[in-house]
């Protein structure tokens, strides 16, 4: 007779060994997993909300790929890419060269949780972890060269970690840190609680709805391909800092405060000059400040305040930093073009300065007089 999920479920993801020949800690070495002989056995309450079977996975990402599949050959018959508008394109090319490799670097960081993770149910669902972050790098990798015979940057997607190119480096340094740097417990809370479970729905959400608006429904499709599976792995999070409140609460405090600053950086060049100056105007659907205060600043209080931590001591200069950030970080971008490998769009037509004053009404006084005007009128004013 075949047993019902729920009758074996709880047996088999607890499967354990006893070590008679080796030392726990030589087997589990406290710099990889993040976890000291004194605070082992309270990971065993470690407890994950994702219930899933191997037979169940393979089901659904089965037709995950199937989906993402047809839409992709549906769309390179139709010959949509030609159509696109460049800003759009832009955006794009930098999500492709800037994230491709950052999920291939997340199946190292899902396989430390296999082998590392202190207790046997998060490494039961590092193995899927694992598979999912192996999938979201080959789907970009496929799909970036499909595109190569409309634009050689798709290339970027395979090469961009290999090279100094300056934002790239950016990105690099920060996911070395935090995916393949760190033990498991702070891997745990910089990459799947801060940025798998909060920043990924900026850039998949926000940015496949862009696309969908845009025509691109390709990309969008990937897009949202991965967040499904983002939204499921990157909850090992919260059980993780469950059992860190109990243990280290200040550990817990620091690693999230960090995390969220570099995430916040990182996420005002990725995806806030995208939102707010690639994508053409009447297919934006919401500005970068509005997303971040629905998706991540919203999701943030609420994460501190269930578990009892405070708000990071740099708070009020986050909040500031929605304001000028990103738009500060795109006229950087923008001055220094010929050292991308994507091609910014400046979007500051007459329109666009007007959509940009109503979304961030201090827009105008903080920016440089020359960034804000016509050309035609900045010839006037001098
Ligand atoms: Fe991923
Ligand atoms: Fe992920």
């Amino acid at each position: 007779m075949l047993l019902n999920r729920d009758d074996w479920y709880d047996t088999s993801r607890d499967l354990d060994w006893t070590f008679t020949y080796v030392e726990a800690s030589d087997a589990f070495p406290a710099r990889w997993s993040g976890v000291g002989a004194e605070s082992a056995d309270a990971w065993q309450a470690w407890d994950e909300p994702f219930r899933v079977s191997y037979r169940d996975y393979v089901r659904i990402q089965r037709e995950k790929e199937s989906g993402v599949k047809a839409v992709r050959s549906a769309m390179m018959r139709a010959g949509v890419y030609e159509k696109l508008d460049a800003g759009h394109v832009a955006a794009s090319h930098l999500h492709m060269g800037t994230t491709c490799m950052v999920e291939q670097m997340a199946v190292t960081m899902q396989s430390r949780f296999c082998r590392f993770a202190p207790s046997p149910r998060w490494r039961n669902l590092g193995v899927f972890g694992m598979l999912d972050e192996t999938r979201h790098a080959q789907l970009d990798l496929l799909f970036s060269h499909d595109l190569l015979k409309f634009d050689p940057r798709f290339d970027w997607a395979q090469k961009a970690f290999h090279t100094n190119e300056w934002g790239v480096l950016a990105v690099k340094n920060f996911f070395d840190d935090i995916m393949l740097s760190a033990d498991c417990v702070e891997a745990s809370l910089a990459a799947s609680l801060t940025v798998e479970h909060g920043f990924t729905n900026i850039q998949f959400v926000a940015l496949a709805a862009d696309a969908m608006a845009a025509g691109d429904v390709n990309w969008s499709n990937l897009l949202s391909s991965i967040q499904t599976d983002e939204a499921r792995h990157a909850q090992v999070g919260f059980p993780t800092l469950a059992v860190l409140m109990e243990t280290d609460p200040a550990r817990a405090q620091t690693s999230l405060d960090v995390a969220f600053w570099r995430s916040t950086r990182l996420f005002q060049v990725l995806t806030g000059p995208a939102m707010d100056y690639y994508t053409p105007l009447d297919q934006r659907k919401m500005s970068f400040k509005e997303f971040m205060l629905e998706w991540i600043v919203n999701h943030h209080e609420r994460i501190l305040e269930d578990y009892g931590l405070k708000k990071p001591w740099y708070w009020d200069q986050f909040m500031h930093s929605l304001e000028n950030g990103h738009h500060a970080l795109h006229i950087g971008t923008w001055y220094w073009r010929p050292t991308l490998f994507w091609k910014p769009n400046a979007g500051v037509s007459k329109d666009e300065r007007e959509w940009l004053r109503e979304k961030y009404p201090t827009w105008e006084e903080l920016r440089p007089a020359e960034w804000c005007t016509d050309p035609g009128e900045r010839v006037a004013l001098t």
